[in-house]
């Protein structure tokens, strides 16, 4: 990309940069919608995006979870959108920044990519790239990026000094220095030969730990995953999404609940949870591995089911041990 702004405090104001840059009020924006991977601020109901805009929302199939390009270019075609935002929240498969850009360019909207969850998997090189797709990349710089709390507006030149003021004075007044400096160590290190390692196992372990899943009878939304994160439908092991994700934090395994595509329960009590393997890879675990988390996890589930909280604190006891051996790098080991 031509151009990078550090400045916006987080991912949510970078998006609203975003608005402010290219939209008038009330006029149209295409995301993807929250219960089927997207972001808040790609024009959900309740974000200022969705209430100060028209938002036109597209999903994924209910056979497939993955996304219907023919349904996209449909509602592009139909409600001709200003700005159209690929990327999200709880996706487990590839983006396909091609397949976006040709619909952007039929309906002449701005593509707006919002890498937040891949942008370290892309910068290590095991995501497909958006640039030369999308005119306008967003992204936080704090998941699988590994940096501080952040954000980054990228853009091609043409679009670079509207951006830049939607941000400073547009929406936010002085820079935040500290948190430029700790983005420009991570973008140091993501740099290093070291962090495409780290991207490749990343993916490397959602792939095993999806496959252990799904041996264990877990019904994963998209049939698995292509990058970090794993979504997982619960409706078949017969607990809500917040009760399991209780018990495996107890458990001393951390993920979140989740609605899942389609999902008939409530946004605060849904039906599935959602993970991701960067931070158990950033502490040294492998694929040979992840058949030891789908087990505690099942087993965890289980527990909570019959409300046996000796079983679920023996799990907790197990997962310290095995980490006790894998440190926080730049922690002793305990
Ligand atoms: C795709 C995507 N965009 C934007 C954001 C917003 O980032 P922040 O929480 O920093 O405002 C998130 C955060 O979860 C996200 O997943």
């Amino acid at each position: 990309m031509d151009h990078a702004n550090v400045q916006p405090y987080s991912g949510s104001p970078a998006n609203l940069a975003v608005y402010l840059a290219f939209l008038q009020p009330g006029d149209t924006v295409m995301g993807m919608a929250l219960p089927m991977g997207g972001h808040l601020t790609h024009g959900w109901s309740v974000s200022a995006t969705g209430r100060w805009f028209r938002a036109v929302r597209y999903g994924v199939r209910q056979d497939t979870g993955r996304v219907d390009f023919d349904e996209v270019r449909a509602l592009a075609r139909a409600e001709r959108p200003k700005i159209i935002f690929c990327g999200g929240t709880a996706i487990p498969r590839t983006i396909d920044f091609p397949a976006f850009a040709q619909i952007a360019r039929e309906v002449g909207a701005v593509l707006v990519a919002d890498i937040a969850h891949i942008a370290g998997l892309i910068a290590g090189g095991a995501h497909p790239s958006p640039v030369g797709y999308a005119d306008v990349i967003t992204t936080t710089t704090h998941k699988t990026l590994r940096g501080p709390r952040g954000a980054m507006v990228l853009s091609t030149a043409e679009h670079a000094s509207v951006l830049d003021k939607a941000i400073f004075p547009g929406l936010q007044g002085g820079p935040h220095n500290h948190t430029t400096a700790g983005i420009a160590v991570a973008l140091h290190e993501a740099a290093q030969p070291a962090f495409r390692e780290y991207a490749r196992q990343i993916v490397a372990n959602a792939a095993a730990l999806a496959a252990a899943l799904t041996e264990r009878g877990f019904d994963l939304v998209s049939g698995g995953t292509d990058n970090h994160l794993i979504l997982v439908d619960l409706t078949g092991k017969g607990i809500g999404g917040k009760p399991a994700a209780q018990a495996l934090d107890r458990a001393g395994i951390e993920l979140n609940y989740n609605t899942v595509p389609y999902d008939p329960r409530k946004p605060f009590d849904p039906s599935g949870i959602r993970l991701g393997t960067a931070a158990l890879t950033t502490r040294g675990l492998t694929p040979e591995q992840m058949p030891q988390v789908a087990a505690w996890m099942d087993e965890a589930i289980t527990a909570a089911l019959k409300d046996d909280e000796a079983a679920v604190a023996s799990i907790a006891a197990e997962v310290r041990e095995l980490l006790a051996g894998y440190p926080m790098p730049g922690f002793a080991a305990s």
